[in-house]
C-alpha cells in the first residue's frame, strides 16, 4: 500500500468582476500602460466592491473547491485562511468562513505568510493529514489588496489586485504532495510592510495622513532577491524528490512580475510553454495567485491528473516557499 500522503482534491477561485485597466490608472497616478506592461506584464487587475470582505470572496472560492471535491462543509476538520487582508484584526477570517460555510466541525486559523501563504498552508495541511489529525482541510489564499494599497503611490498601486482561491486537501492514494519547503528571511522584513496599525505604531491621525497603514515596498530590492530565493526553493523541492526539471509538466509561480517569472524559469531551465502565467489579467493577488492559476488551468483543460507541478512564491516576510505535487484531480 502507498505511503499516506495528501493531495488537492478540489480547487476553486473567485475573482471580482470590476476591472481596473492600466489606462484607468493613467488617470489616477503619473504612470503609463506602456511602463506597467513592460516592467510587470500586467494589463489589468480586479477590484472587489466596497461591500465585499475577504471572507465573502473566500466562501465563493471554497464552495467551488468543495463541490469539485464532493466534500460537504460539515466534513471539514480544519480551515486555514492565508491572507494579509483579514476581514478585521480580531477574530480570524477563518471564523467568518467557517460560519458562512456551515463547517461546524472544523477548527480554523489565519496564516500571515503574504504571497507565500497558499504554499505555506499547503505544507501545513499536509502535516495534519500525515499525522492523521485531520482528514479534510480547506486551505484558502485570499486578498483584497486594493484596501491596503496607497492609491497615490504609483510604485505599488499599479501592481496589486483582488482575488481568492481555495483547495480541499485530503488523503490520496494516487499522486498528491511530494515535497515542500517553507523559508523566512526576517532580516529583510522591512522590504514589504504596512508600518502602522499594529502594536509598534498604533494608528493615529498623523499616521493615517502619512498613509503608513498602507503597503510600502522597496520593489527593486525585492526583485533582486526574488529570483535567487525562489530559485533555491524550487531546486530544493526537486532535489528532495529526486526529480529533474525536465520531468516537470508545469511550473506555477506566484504572479508578481512577468520579468521575475521569466528570469526565474530561464535560470532553472524550464521552457516558457511549461510556465503558467495570468498576471496580465489579475496583477499580483498575493496568496490568491497560485490557487487562481490552478483553477484556471483545470478549467482550460491544461492541468491533468498525474502531471507533475512545481509551485513557488515569495512575498512579505520575506517568506517564500515551493512545493512539488503530482496533480490528483
Ligand atoms: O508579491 C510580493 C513580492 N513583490 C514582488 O515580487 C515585486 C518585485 N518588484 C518588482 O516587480 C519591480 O521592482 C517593480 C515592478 C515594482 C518596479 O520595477 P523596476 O524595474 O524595479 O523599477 P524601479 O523601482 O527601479 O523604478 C524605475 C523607475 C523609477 O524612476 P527613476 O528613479 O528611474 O526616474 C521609478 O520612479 O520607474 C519609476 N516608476 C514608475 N514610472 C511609471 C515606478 N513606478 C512607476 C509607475 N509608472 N507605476
Amino acid at each position: 500500500m502507498a505511503e499516506r500522503t495528501s493531495g488537492i482534491v478540489g480547487i476553486g477561485a473567485y475573482i471580482p468582476e470590476r476591472v481596473l485597466t492600466n489606462f484607468d490608472l493613467e488617470k489616477m497616478v503619473d504612470t503609463s500602460d506602456e511602463w506597467i506592461r513592460t516592467r510587470t506584464g500586467i494589463r489589468e487587475r480586479r477590484i472587489a466592491p466596497d461591500n465585499i470582505a475577504t471572507s465573502d470572496m473566500s466562501v465563493e472560492a471554497a464552495r467551488q473547491a468543495l463541490e469539485m471535491a464532493g466534500v460537504k462543509p460539515e466534513e471539514l476538520d480544519l480551515i486555514i485562511c492565508a491572507t494579509v487582508t483579514p476581514d478585521q484584526p480580531l477574530p480570524s477570517t477563518a471564523s467568518f468562513i467557517q460560519a458562512r460555510l456551515g463547517a461546524v466541525n472544523a477548527a480554523g486559523f489565519d496564516m500571515a505568510a503574504a504571497c507565500a501563504g497558499f504554499l505555506y498552508a499547503l505544507t501545513t495541511a499536509h502535516q495534519f493529514i500525515c499525522t492523521g489529525y485531520a482528514r479534510r482541510i480547506l486551505i484558502i489564499g485570499v486578498e483584497i489588496l486594493s484596501r491596503i494599497v496607497n492609491w497615490e503611490d504609483r510604485s505599488t498601486c499599479v501592481l496589486f489586485g483582488d482575488g481568492a482561491g481555495a483547495a480541499v486537501v485530503a488523503p490520496v492514494d494516487r499522486g498528491g504532495y511530494i515535497s515542500g519547503r517553507m523559508y523566512l528571511d526576517g532580516s529583510l522584513a522591512e522590504l514589504i510592510c504596512q508600518p502602522a496599525g499594529g502594536t509598534r505604531l498604533p494608528l493615529n491621525e498623523n499616521l493615517l495622513k502619512e498613509h503608513l497603514h498602507k503597503i510600502k515596498m522597496r520593489g527593486n530590492e525585492v526583485f533582486r532577491i526574488a529570483v535567487r530565493y525562489m530559485g533555491r526553493a524550487v531546486r530544493d523541492v526537486l532535489d528532495d524528490a529526486g526529480i529533474s526539471p525536465k520531468d516537470v509538466d508545469w511550473v506555477v509561480p506566484h504572479q508578481a512580475n512577468e520579468r521575475i517569472t521569466r528570469s526565474l524559469t530561464d535560470y532553472l531551465g524550464f521552457p516558457p510553454e511549461k510556465v503558467y502565467s495570468n498576471i496580465e489579467r489579475y496583477g499580483n493577488t498575493s496568496a490568491a495567485s497560485i490557487p487562481i492559476a490552478l483553477r484556471e488551468m483545470v478549467d482550460r483543460g491544461l492541468l491533468k491528473r498525474d502531471q507533475l507541478v512545481v509551485m513557488t512564491a515569495l512575498g512579505a516576510g520575506i517568506s517564500y516557499a515551493a512545493n512539488l505535487v503530482r496533480w490528483s484531480i
